[in-house]
């Protein structure tokens, strides 16, 4: 087996909707692959089809060596899942949720009992493994979750948005025992995120991911050098302007791309210092006010608008991050 994870233009459409639109990727054993896209881009459908919950609509992969359609039952004993909403029973413990896992994974008593150990001990719940989950907070519930995905040594795990309504700290956390997996465990993890600062600090390689399409796909560095130099800031007195800024410099070809942000223009030139004064007289030329100008290197966020022509809305982002992952484990 060369990949841990390998898809040939999978395919999934729901009536209308194309989910996702023939995605061919490759990750190989030992990779921390990031999913990185806004709402709706089809990141949890394509984790549903690789961990078997639905069949793709078209198109193949395999996960571990096995057909994720044919060899479903052989995928499953390899893989872990952490899903987007939670799935623990609020009800039992923590001790008993891994249990119940455990059974239905057909380990014996002892082996249990003692995995149960080591997965509580590793995310840092042997304290309060007999507490009922309600009792939880949500990045607890969440380390929980990534513990029993772990229950019987997976060799891929999948985690579908693990710190979506975290509190950072909490999220830095998660983090943590993300790479000791990866690293120290050497499972192969594919995880979907809509922080660009998750990706970029998580992930071996990222493949950016709109209306079920990847745009783009390589190391966070190569993602960010692509775009080349400086990003220059400008923050705008008037949003309505934005459009004819963005123009002017279109026009006058002197940025290597132009984007736009509420009421922030970015433009990547080569030389960012020597360039300002330019950007600036252009900018002036064209009667439009400008409130504050700075510089610096091209972060993923960049990367996405120059990719897909707009921002991962931070709108949507805070919406869902209102519900509340502990809310939605609530309702269920
Ligand atoms: N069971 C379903 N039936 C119909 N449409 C669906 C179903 N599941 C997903 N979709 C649609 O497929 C598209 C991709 O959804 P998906 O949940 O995969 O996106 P996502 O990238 O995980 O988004 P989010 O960041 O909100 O979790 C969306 O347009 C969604 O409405
Ligand atoms: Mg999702």
């Amino acid at each position: 087996m060369q990949y841990a994870i390998e898809t040939s233009a999978i395919t999934k459409n729901f009536d209308e909707i194309t989910a996702v639109n023939k995605i061919s990727i490759t990750v190989k054993p030992g990779e921390l692959f990031g999913l990185l896209g806004p709402n709706g881009a089809g990141k949890t459908t394509l984790i549903n089809m690789l961990s078997t919950m639905i069949e793709p609509s078209g198109g193949s992969a395999f996960v571990w060596g096995h057909n994720i359609v044919k060899e479903a039952d052989y995928v499953r004993q390899n893989i872990g899942v952490v899903f987007q909403d939670t799935t623990l029973d609020d009800r039992l413990t923590g001790r008993e949720n891994l249990d119940l896992h455990g059974r239905l994974y057909g380990l014996d008593g002892k082996t249990r009992k003692d995995r149960i150990k080591e997965v509580l001990s590793l995310v840092e719940l042997t304290e309060r493994a007999d507490a009922i989950v309600k009792t939880y907070s949500g990045g607890m519930m969440r380390r929980l979750e990534i513990a029993r995905g772990l229950m019987h040594h997976p060799h891929v795990l999948f985690l579908d948005e693990p710190t979506l309504g975290l509190d950072p700290q909490t999220r830095l956390h998660i983090w943590d025992y993300i790479k000791l997996l990866n690293k120290e465990e050497g499972v192969t993890i594919m995880l979907t995120t809509h922080y660009m600062e998750e990706a970029d600090k998580l992930c071996d390689r990222i493949a950016i991911i709109d209306h079920g399409e990847i745009v783009a796909l390589d190391t966070p560095q190569v993602l960010k050098n692509m775009l080349g130099g400086d990003v220059i800031t400008l923050e705008l007195e008037k949003p309505g302007d934005i459009e004819k800024l963005c123009g002017t410099y279109q026009k006058n070809g002197c940025a290597n791309f132009v984007s736009k942000k509420e009421n922030e223009v970015f433009i990547t030139v080569k030389n960012g210092e020597r360039e300002i004064p330019h950007v600036l007289a252009l900018a002036s030329g064209a009667g439009i006010p400008i409130t504050s100008v700075s510089l610096r290197k091209p972060t993923l966020d960049d990367v996405f608008i120059h990719y897909t022509g707009r921002a991962i809305r931070d709108k949507e982002v805070s919406e869902m991050e209102e519900v509340g992952y502990k809310m939605r484990s609530r309702r269920k």
